[in-house]
């Protein structure tokens, strides 16, 4: 910037020098040099503040006199300038006193050629010149142009406490003066410097921020993906182990059947029994996965209308009455009488209700209590199956109804299942406008209620 400055400066002062040379060729087309035609030239140039004009032969065309000492520099100058000088024409700066002049050899006269010694004004070419190409120039640091003992010339703003940066030469045109470009208090390089690192390691800790957010979010996606693949080949293991338990039951005592080794009639009847609950139990399986499949799929349809809730639920639970009884549960059923109509798809409520009597029974302990309520709560109708058994801790309770989750082995030991019921249960009862919520304890048992709305009188 500062040399751009420089070399604006030294150019606007060849163009003014230019100029004013072409105002004085007008200014000596008469046949006598007229001094008033050269004070008026003078006045229209301030960049020079004195002016001498001498034909070929030396003598002094203007002024019309010279003090002495004048007269002994002038001569000493002309002494320098050569033969080849006066016909080759051109422009030379040389010093003068503490001053720079422009020698120029004028052309037009009818008095022939003329040397002109054009001694500049400090004061004109800082307002003409200086002031006038520096203007707009600076930014944030201030320009100045001193001369040779470092005075300053021109300053666009006060330099006091101001700290200066650096200096460049001008060229032939201005000898012995520079420019300087100086920083304002508060706004020194180093301080500029400083402020900039700060700025950079601002915009790197933010970069390295959003890189180390970037990759926390990634490193999350990827768990997630490889947790899900993880439990989607569990579920997989888990169906065909609960499919094949059924399965190998009826084929033992079909084939006991088929062989005819059974002992007596009652005996007999008792297979057939097993080999029926066992079909069904087979059935409620499949369905579950198919079902799962179909929503997954997002091909699942209910066929919901107004019914009544009661046979429903009494239904659900007369599909369990040879497990439970077999393996010891007491089953309470209490159903509120006049429950209002609900919205439902019967087979849909019966399939969620039979999962959670599947979850009540497969998680329980020693203490085999089930009770299953429906009675209504305000604007719904809430059926609860509660169970006495191993529970859940709290911060399991939004996670089993995600897809294929299953607390932890150790939890659930000796206990098989793929870890769709409770997705089932969720999808059915919120595709009936309700909702469903747990309430449980570890050790002490778990209760799940489903919410399903009362739909407004029509
Ligand atoms: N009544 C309950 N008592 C204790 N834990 C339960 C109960 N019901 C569900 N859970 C826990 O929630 C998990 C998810 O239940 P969900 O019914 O979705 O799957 P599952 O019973 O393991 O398999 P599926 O029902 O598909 O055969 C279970 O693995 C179990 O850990
Ligand atoms: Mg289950």
């Amino acid at each position: 910037m500062a040399n751009m400055a420089a070399e604006k400066v030294e150019m606007a002062v060849l163009k003014g020098e230019e100029a004013a040379c072409a105002g004085l060729q007008l200014a000596i087309l008469d046949p006598h040099v007229a001094p008033e035609r050269i004070e008026a030239w003078k006045r229209q140039t301030p960049i020079f503040d004195r002016a001498y004009l001498f034909d070929r032969s030396g003598k002094l065309l203007y002024p019309a006199q010279v003090s002495e000492a004048e007269a002994t520099t002038l001569a000493a100058l002309r002494g320098e300038i050569a033969p080849g000088f006066w016909d080759r024409g051109g422009r030379r700066h040389v010093r003068l006193e503490e001053q720079v002049a422009l020698v120029s050899v004028i052309q037009g006269s009818p008095l022939g050629r003329l040397l002109a010694i054009l001694v500049r004004s400090e004061q004109g070419l800082r307002r003409d010149i200086i002031e006038k190409t520096l203007v707009g120039l600076e930014g944030q640091s201030v320009v100045a142009v001193l001369d040779g003992s470092d005075r300053v010339i021109y300053a666009a703003r006060p330099l006091e406490r101001s700290q200066h940066v650096l200096t460049v030469a001008f060229g032939e045109a201005l000898p012995s003066w520079r420019l300087a470009l100086y920083a304002p208090a508060g706004v020194s390089p180093r301080d500029a410097v400083r402020r900039q690192t700060v700025l950079f390691t601002a915009v790197l800790i933010l970069l390295l921020g959003v890189i180390a957010l970037g990759l926390g979010a990634s490193y999350r996606l990827v768990r997630r993906e490889s947790e899900m693949a993880r439990l989607k080949s569990d579920f997989v293991a888990n169906v065909s182990h609960d499919l094949k338990t059924p399965v190998a039951l009826i084929r033992m005592f079909g084939e006991t059947l088929e062989m005819n080794r059974v002992p007596n009639e009652a005996t007999r009847r008792e297979y057939y029994g097993v080999i029926a609950r066992e079909s069904e139990r087979l059935t409620r399986r499949i369905d579950n996965v198919l079902d799962f499949s179909r929503i997954e799929g997002g091909r699942q349809r209910y066929e919901i209308a107004r019914g009544h809730l009661e046979p429903v639920v009494h239904e659900a639970i007369e599909a369990f009455r040879y497990p439970l009884a077999q393996q010891g549960f007491k089953v309470h059923v209490e159903v509120e009488p006049d429950l209002p109509e609900v919205a439902l798809d019967t087979e849909a409520i019966k399939q969620a209700l039979a999962n959670l009597v599947d979850n009540a029974m497969k998680y329980s302990d020693a203490r085999r209590h089930i009770g299953v309520t429906a009675r209504r709560v305000g604007g719904e109708v809430k059926i609860e199956i509660s169970d006495e058994g191993i529970g859940i801790a709290a911060r399991e309770h939004a996670r089993i109804f995600e897809k294929f989750y299953r607390i932890g082995r150790s939890e659930t030991q000796g206990r098989r299942g793929s870890g769709v019921g409770l997705a089932l249960v969720k999808h059915i009862v919120e595709a009936h406008g309700g909702r469903v919520t747990v309430d449980s304890r570890p050790g002490e048992g778990s209760r799940f209620t489903i919410h399903l709305p009362v739909p407004a009188v029509p």
